[in-house]
């Protein structure tokens, strides 16, 4: 029988992941659907229900549901209980459904693909303690990097994710301005960036390591400020699509078992994105 996968969340009109998911069904011949369901949150628990009574064999879950989505399933997978947020969910053979969460991995294959998998022992700097950082922290310590420092707006929660993790530490802005320079791998998850967004720049960037890694979670555009600057300084830019990408390859892989080609994927949106400039 065709298989049949979707995204839910709300908004969900502009979501790339239907066209991407549906791309890579045809590449590797494969009979399924991808749609995007439209759930606001009073209906996301009926829908979830639906959802398994319809029979769909997995789908990803978006802004506002990623949180409130995880008491309506049966399992949870260890990493996303630790990151508290739901992204994939896979509808198991039993009918059992098993929430993933891939983003933060997703952000790991797109660094690693730009950097390699050897510079684990670097320090890094995570701009952020959103719901974004959350995942991508626990997914940093998951893949052995341990040399990290978090810095945020909001110095507390920046402490509350450092004590979940167990390692690592907290700066204030302005600690993490002032130390800037120790740092060879620089995270911006923030929202600063975001097409419009009036919040441009996290952290003044003028002690940038020469040759440091610069990486924002920000794809839209695909050149943030901080990217640009960072550019200025002679960092090495990671723009955030390969997270994007990533995110739904990890998600692809857990449904059925194949990692879908990711580099063709990023050159097409890359196009895409580049025309809406
Ligand atoms: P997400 O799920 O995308 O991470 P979030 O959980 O709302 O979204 O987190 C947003 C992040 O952007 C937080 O780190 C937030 O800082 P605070 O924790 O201090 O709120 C940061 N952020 C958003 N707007 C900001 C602004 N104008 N100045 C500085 N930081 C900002």
């Amino acid at each position: 029988m065709k298989k049949w996968f979707a995204v839910i969340g709300d908004p969900i009109a502009h979501s790339k992941s239907p066209n991407m998911h549906s791309a890579w069904f045809e590449e590797l011949n494969i009979d399924a659907a991808y749609i995007p369901l439209h759930v606001t949150n009073e209906s996301l628990e009926s829908a979830v229900a639906s959802l398994r009574t319809l029979g769909a064999s997995g789908w990803n879950v978006t802004i506002p549901h990623k949180q409130t989505i995880m008491p309506f399933l049966d399992e949870l997978d260890s990493l996303a209980e630790k990151m508290g947020a739901v992204n994939t969910v896979v509808s198991l053979p039993d009918g059992r459904l098993k929430g993933y969460n891939t983003d933060g991995a997703g952000f790991v294959h797109s660094l690693e693909e730009a950097i390699g998998k050897h510079k684990k022992e670097q320090d890094i700097l995570l701009i952020g303690a959103g719901g974004a950082a959350r995942g991508i922290a626990f997914a940093l310590q998951e893949y052995g990097y341990h040399n990290l420092a978090i810095t945020n707006r909001t110095v507390e929660k920046a402490e509350e994710i450092i004590r979940e993790l167990g390692e690592g530490q907290a700066l204030s802005i302005d600690e993490a301005e002032q130390s800037l320079d120790k740092f060879g791998i620089i995270i911006q998850s923030t929202s600063a960036g975001l097409a419009n967004s009036d919040f441009k720049l996290p952290l003044a960037l003028d002690k940038l390591q020469e040759g440091a890694i610069a990486a924002d979670i920000v794809y839209n555009p695909l050149m943030t400020p901080f990217l640009l600057e960072a550019q200025k300084k002679n960092a090495q830019i990671v723009n955030g699509l390969g997270m994007f990408v990533h995110q739904g390859a990890i998600s692809f892989n857990y449904w059925l078992g194949q990692y879908p080609n990711t580099n063709n994927m990023i050159k097409r949106l890359t196009a895409e994105l580049n025309q809406l400039i």
